[in-house]
């Protein structure tokens, strides 16, 4: 069923030292990217790679004491192994340190001085190693480097020049013509201005060290490590080595890159495919940086965070949601602990997981697990379908114009109305009379064929545990087989049997780890007052706050309850606690009757010994406010997740 092709790349990362989570962002979303093609049907070839040369890593190896090759292999195993721990599928990783690549960039170098393009001279000026960057003098911000602040050191040497310049003109041109060449459009805007300032020739050779592809017929001189860097591109699509896969997949489709390097990929990078006579990318989007505290994450700051760290805790799934939702794409965005934490419990434990468990449970309890077939379809069933059929359209439509975190915001509105399509449709009611039995049936083929293709659509963004759904779903074929085809609503087959299995996402105790939520610290106890003094005096009894943070109150939503069987006072209510499923038995069926209070958010000590009420188990307590004739539920004034602590 192939559909075309997709190339996509990252940037090949420097091995100067191990990875953090902005070089996890980029690759992340590119594979996101690469896996939603696959699933489309393309052909996709999704490169990444290691920059292995140049003056900041030789500097790094002499500093440890090892050879430099040495010290990049070790680091790049690093790359490598933070790759699969994250569920990277990328098709070939390119290392400049091998020799296919070295062929090609002598190859290229070769074609650029044979048109004239490259020509000898003498360099005078600065460099900033961390970037790997020339400047001239009017360039430089108080002496440093501009794009980095770091100091940047005068370099005298003798040195090949490119003559940018003599392409600035077509460049412009096709910038101009070609609106997605360069993402998102203020880059665009920037990288325009900055050809228009003028060019000056690039100096792609250096002279005087010696780690890096040497310069053919010349060589005491080592390609400048960016022209070194860029043609990885050419070199993972099989330039020089296999003519078809070339022909197939140049040009690359996107660059996926941050902003600090667009000028390289969107000036240096485009004139030398000029140069080579070889079509430009068709796009590429510089996204924005993950900062912590305000700051831009780098290696020399010292502010990363580690991934590794962040998986052994969360999980890569969480890690990869998180990226993919909380960061506005293009922009630069705040990486922050509690924010993923928030973001797991609220959708991933409460709107994602919590669907599938509490409907798995009602399967189980109504229909032995087994999918029923469906029966007529109701005006409420077909809004769902609907609004599945523009989430589709919407989430196609955005992943492909590189909306990422507004295709994920799109996917989890559907998420929300199938919660509440199951608060609509009152399953437990249904189950009741025995005359909606096709009704019933229908919404539970419902809620199972839209969590079929809730599945289908996070496969990309979280594999395992989309995996972890379909095994649950109990759905035959295999996951790894399924196309965009398959998103039609209908084709979840009648008479499957579920796997009900552990909820797909514990809710984290974030309050364990930052406090109770209005954000105050919990105050050690204050010195008592008179008055306070006094209150004690007469009597009222006091408890310590360390008794009451015993008691585990939590708002827990009830989906069924019904009389107890010779106890006019009692109801049996089944609750939802949000991922668990709880019966309790409550003294309160002469002030409420059973349907009034399905749907109700209730408040209820989560926590409290099991205890057998006539018979019947309960286990936990259910908050309510009484006098001598009157009794009210205690319910939380805005609509709250059920799970949520009340304290
Ligand atoms: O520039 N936020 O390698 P590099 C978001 N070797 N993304 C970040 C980030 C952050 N705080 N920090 C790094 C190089 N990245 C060259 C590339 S390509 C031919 C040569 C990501 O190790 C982002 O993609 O400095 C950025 O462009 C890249 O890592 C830089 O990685
Ligand atoms: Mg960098």
């Amino acid at each position: 069923m192939g559909k075309g092709k997709f190339y996509i790349t990252t940037p090949i990362y420097y091995p100067s030292a191990d990875l953090h989570i902005g070089h996890a962002y980029t690759t992340t979303v590119a594979d996101v990217l690469a896996r939603w093609h696959r699933f489309e049907g393309d052909d996709v070839l999704f490169l990444t790679g290691s920059d292995e040369h140049g003056q900041k890593i030789q500097r790094a190896a002499e500093e440890k004491g090892t050879s430099p090759q040495q010290y990049v292999d070790e680091i790049v195993a690093g790359f490598k192994e933070l790759w699969q721990r994250l569920n990277i599928t990328y098709d070939d990783f390119v290392r400049t340190t091998q020799p296919r690549h070295q062929k090609v960039v002598q190859d290229v170098f070769r074609k650029l001085y044979e048109k004239g393009d490259i020509y000898k001279g003498h360099y005078e000026g600065w460099y900033c190693t961390p970037c790997e960057t020339f400047w001239v003098e009017s360039r430089l911000e108080d002496k440093n480097c501009p794009d980095c602040g770091r100091p940047v050191e005068l370099v005298k040497e003798e040195s090949y020049f490119f003559k940018l310049s003599r392409y600035a003109d077509r460049l412009l041109a096709h910038i101009e013509a070609n609106p997605e060449f360069i993402q998102p459009e203020s880059r665009r805007n920037e990288m325009v201005s900055f050809i228009k300032s003028g060019l000056e020739d690039l100096a792609v050779s250096r002279t005087t060290f010696s780690w890096g592809v040497p310069v053919p017929q010349d060589e005491k001189h080592v390609v400048y490590v960016w022209v070194d860097a860029l043609p990885n591109y050419l070199t993972g699509a099989g330039y020089l080595s296999d003519l078809e896969k070339f022909a197939k997949f140049w040009p690359a489709d996107l660059h996926l890159v941050g902003k600090e390097i667009m000028r390289f990929h969107t000036i240096i990078w485009p004139i030398i495919l000029m140069a080579l006579e070889l079509p430009l990318p068709k796009t590429v989007f510089g996204h924005g940086w993950l900062l912590f505290d305000q700051e831009k994450m780098s290696k020399s700051k010292g502010n990363v965070v580690d991934p590794h760290a962040l998986i052994d805790e969360f999980g890569s799934d969480a890690l990869r949601y998180f990226l993919m939702r909380e960061i506005s794409f293009g922009q630069d965005g705040n990486f922050s602990r509690r924010a993923l934490m928030e973001r797991i419990n609220s959708d991933l434990a409460n709107d994602l997981g919590n669907l599938l468990h509490r409907t798995l449970s009602m399967l189980e309890r109504y229909r032995d697990g087994v999918i029923p077939e469906p029966g007529v379809q109701t005006e409420l069933d077909g809004e769902v379908v609907q609004l599945f059929e523009e989430t589709v359209a919407n989430f196609r439509e955005q992943l492909n114009s590189y909306q990422l975190n507004t295709a994920v915001a799109t996917l989890w509105r559907f998420v929300g109305r199938m919660n509440k399509y199951v608060d609509e449709t009152e399953p437990w009611t249904l189950a009741k009379a025995p005359e909606k039995r096709e009704r019933l049936d229908t919404v539970l083929y419902n809620f199972f064929e839209a969590q079929r293709l809730i599945c289908l659509l996070i496969q990309p963004i979280m594999p395992e545990t989309a995996a972890k759904m379909w095994q649950q779903l109990g759905i035959e074929e295999p996951l790894s087989e399924q196309t965009s085809e398959a998103l039609t609503w209908g084709l979840l087959p009648a008479g499957v049997t579920t796997q009900k299995g552990d909820p797909l996402f514990p809710r984290l105790d974030l309050d364990a780890e930052f406090g109770k939520p209005d954000g105050k610290p919990q105050k050690a106890p204050a010195k008592k007052s008179k008055d306070q003094g006094k209150e004690q005096e007469t009597g009222v009894n006091l408890v310590d706050i360390s008794h009451f943070g015993q008691l585990e109150l939590k708002v827990a939503e009830v989906l069924q309850a019904e009389p107890v069987k010779k106890a006019d006072k009692l109801l049996k209510l089944q609750i939802d606690l949000g991922g668990e499923t709880r019966q309790i038995v409550a003294g309160i069926a002469q002030h409420y009757r059973p349907e009034e209070l399905v749907g109700k958010k209730i408040v209820v000590v989560a926590n409290l010994k099991p205890a057998k009420i006539r018979g019947e188990v309960s286990q936990g307590m259910l908050l309510a406010a009484s006098t001598e004739d009157q009794l009210s539920l205690v319910t939380v004034e805005k609509d709250l997740p059920a799970g949520a602590r009340v304290k």
